[in-house]
């Protein structure tokens, strides 16, 4: 399986994963095959890309929270922020109970690592993105050794780090081209709205309100709404700072299409120690697949292959299982290559989408 852009889909292909929308709604099913009539849909639906089925497949891809999870957790981050549009109290314990079953799923296999990028619906962008948001900022909570309390106040905090933007005027929020000053400025208030409206709860840790208050607060002092630089940044919003940043490379926006994991991951490490903190960006770092389940990527034995395993201890060797040599042609040896074990051998690139087409044809 692996993620296509909607301009690059044709009749005839097989979507592979479910594509839903934040109520939960199968928009459409995996296994569905594809002809224009879908296709159009899909685009105007706002949709950029979606996963189908490739010749290749047959691999089993893990993810680190389950599909339900997911998807519950967007439910609970739309409903909260129509409660507070329409004057009603947050639902905090729905929130906490939501958190904890993030945090059990994350703790009871440590050796996941993030595999799979969502795809969302413009309108659902905020809500997939908090729910992403907290799953990276307790993935790397996890990795700093927090323990079991301060992943909650982390994983509140995160899940309703945006909760401000509620009272940001919509036409501002979803206005498609560039803000102008007094925009912007109303914009970056949601950060103020947000510790407003977080410490009125007795059940919400004040830490987990300084995350809503400092998450676009910077590194280097150059963020908002105070300005504060280094460790005068509580580190939950440090933490949350960098996954929300790398999430939002990950998405599809309406003016660009989302960075590929790798490019996201550099742009990341560039900006650790100027904007982010380091220490924070390599943790998330060392829980993401560089090479996720499903890539094809070349050896440098010139072997084409799929990434059908990841090493969380060695994320840059992955499991590859042989296709084709770089001709596309038979090979001498056949099977799966633990890149952890043969230390010669390393991936030389990831194939693009043109050429992991080419080679799909030669295998269909
Ligand atoms: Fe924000």
């Amino acid at each position: 399986m692996r993620r296509i852009r909607i301009s690059e889909l044709n009749s005839g292909m097989i979507v592979a994963r479910t594509i839903t929308d934040s109520e939960g709604r199968i928009l459409l099913r995996s296994g569905v095959q594809l002809n224009e009539h879908y296709i159009d849909k899909l685009s105007a639906l706002g949709l950029q890309s979606i996963y189908i089925r490739d010749a290749f497949d047959g691999v089993e891809v893990r993810d680190v929270i389950s599909e339900e999870t997911r998807q519950e957790t967007i439910k609970v981050v739309k409903d909260n922020f129509r409660r507070l549009e329409n004057q009603h109290k947050l639902n905090i314990r729905l929130v906490q109970t939501m958190v904890d079953q993030i945090i059990d799923e994350l703790l009871s296999d440590l050796n996941v690592l993030v595999n799979l990028i969502d795809i969302r619906t413009f309108d659902d962008y905020t809500f997939a993105h908090s729910a992403n948001v907290a799953v990276l900022s307790i993935m790397t909570g996890i990795t700093l050794g927090y323990n079991d309390l301060q992943l909650k106040e982390l994983g509140v905090g995160a899940i309703l780090h945006d909760i401000g933007k509620t009272r940001i005027d919509k036409n501002i929020l979803h206005k498609p081209n560039d803000l102008t000053k007094e925009e912007f400025n109303e914009v970056k208030r949601h950060t103020n709205y947000g510790f407003e409206i977080l410490r009125q709860y007795p059940d919400v840790s004040l830490l987990s309100a300084h995350i809503a208050f400092q998450h676009h607060e910077r590194w280097d002092g150059n963020g908002y709404p105070r300005g504060l630089a280094h460790h005068d940044i509580i580190p939950y919003a440090r933490i949350v700072a960098v996954c929300d940043v790398y999430d939002a490379l990950l998405a599809d926006r309406p003016y660009r299409i989302a960075y590929t994991v790798n490019q996201a991951l550099m742009i990341l490490k560039r900006m650790g120690g100027i904007y982010l903190d380091s220490q924070c960006v390599d943790a998330l770092i060392s829980n993401i697949a560089v090479y996720p389940i499903g890539a094809v990527v070349q050896l440098n034995t010139g072997e084409i292959g799929i990434v059908v395993d990841v090493n969380k201890e060695a994320p840059t060797r992955p499991i590859i299982k042989l296709i084709c040599d770089c001709y596309g042609g038979k090979l001498q040896r056949t099977g799966e290559v633990d890149l952890s074990k043969y230390t010669t051998i390393t991936i030389a690139k990831s194939l693009s989408e043109e050429a992991t087409q080419r080679l799909e044809q030669q295998f269909n």
